[in-house]
């Protein structure tokens, strides 16, 4: 029998030459599997009938999006997931999902290999195959645009040669991957770091600068999941879904930075993801009303280590699942209503409101019926302030200072 391949399909141009590709230069049959995470665009079953026609012996088309929503979406929500303090993570998501279901698909099929259509210089190769050893430490992986030199100008007289169904003067000229958590946008003319994006790059947002009326809305969380919007019920990819096209359409969640890959090269990347940013923008604030001080200050270094890990392709490792159940646990208590404007390129928070609120209005207010014994704050700075006035006292006693 010949081995088999699965190969994690795309329907563009690099993974539909990939099928023969692989098939010529290992002899194996090439099994396509895609899924759904929300990137819009074509219809899946056309998806599923190129990859036949480009040569695979089989070809899966999966609707993931609930499943993206639900377990990849959702704790990046709960983690607020920004690697650099900034980007939602969106590809990085994916990638575990796929990598599932591409070890499903090879235990289905009988296949022993996994390819994807990664270069040699991204993150996407290591998400992709740290996970692929971590799920299915028996199979193999390969990546034919980096193991077997296919660039992009041989994948184009390929698909000539073989006459594959793909129209490749359709190809942009930046590398794009997008899902329903947001959308990322690299190389071109976005490669001088000077050069600012252009209008064209976007496809989930609207011109901010273009005048709008504002949006007004209210999200309602519990324990950290958003589960109404305006009081209608959601489900988490219905509340990504609303708040991409809400706050997209006034120009919020763009972003344009210089970003460390974990091969080690800065690179500049525009990614505008309008739903995740708001939505996260959100639950930060109802984090601020709703978890006690401490945790939350160790929950933004958690915060950020989880984003790390899930940046450098971790999804699956120990100490991310470990401090996904943290995350879990802080996030109870995170559940209330926040009141959020959109405008102009903004999201900002107007109002909010909890059961579970440690805002004591008594405690905080400047006005009459204020509940806070101001007498006790002198004592409190005194002690507090006192393993530090000591260490200066020796200072200036022994003269260092
Ligand atoms: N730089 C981002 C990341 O590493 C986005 C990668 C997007 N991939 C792509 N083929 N454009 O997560």
């Amino acid at each position: 029998m010949k081995e088999r391949v699965v190969l994690a399909y795309s329907g563009g141009l690099d993974t539909s030459v990939a099928i023969g590709w692989i098939a010529e230069q290992t002899g194996a049959e090439v099994i396509a599997v895609a899924a759904d995470v929300g990137q819009g665009g074509e219809d899946l079953e056309q998806v599923r009938q190129r990859a036949l026609d480009c040569g695979a012996v089989e070809s899966v088309v999966l609707d993931a999006k609930d499943e993206f929503a639900d377990e990849y979406c959702l704790p990046a929500l709960r983690a607020h997931g920004l690697y650099m303090d900034q980007y939602p993570l969106v590809s990085a998501l994916s990638r575990p999902l796929i990598v599932k279901h591409m070890v499903e698909a090879a235990r289905e099929f009988g296949a022993s290999i996994l390819a994807h259509g990664c270069t040699g210089k991204g993150n996407d190769q290591v998400r992709f195959e740290v996970g692929i050893t971590n799920l299915a430490p028996d199979m193999r992986c390969i990546a034919p645009v980096r193991d077997y030199a296919m660039t992009r100008d041989k994948a184009i007289e390929f698909a000539a040669a073989h006459d594959l169904p793909i129209d490749v003067t359709k190809k942009s000229p930046y590398s794009i991957d997008q899902n329903v958590w947001g959308r990322a946008i690299e190389t071109g003319f976005l490669e001088d770091i000077w050069n600012a994006p252009i209008e064209d790059l976007y496809s989930y947002t609207e011109d901010p600068a273009q005048p709008r009326p504002a949006d007004e809305l209210i999200i309602t969380f519990a324990s950290g999941r958003p589960t109404h919007i305006d009081g209608e019920p959601v489900t988490m990819l219905e509340a990504i879904e609303q708040m991409n096209a809400r706050a997209g359409a006034q120009g919020v969640g763009r972003l344009d930075i210089v970003e460390d890959r974990l091969v080690g090269i800065k690179s500049r990347e525009v990614y505008e993801a309008p739903g995740a940013l708001a939505l996260m923008k959100a639950r930060d604030e109802l984090q601020n009303i709703t978890m006690e001080r401490d945790l939350a200050r160790f929950f933004r270094s958690v915060s950020q280590r989880w984003s790390e890990l899930v940046y450098d392709g971790m999804w699956f490792s120990p100490l991310k699942q470990a401090l996904d159940q943290f995350i879990l646990v802080a996030n109870e208590p995170v559940s209330g209503d926040i009141r959020m404007k959109l405008h102009a390129g903004t999201a900002v928070v107007t109002g909010r409101r909890s059961e579970e609120s440690l805002y004591d209005f008594g405690l905080a207010t400047y006005d009459t019926g204020d509940t806070f014994d101001q007498s006790q704050a002198a004592g409190f700075i005194e002690l507090y302030g006192l393993p530090s006035t000591l260490a200066h006292a020796r200072e200036q006693r022994v003269g260092r200072e």
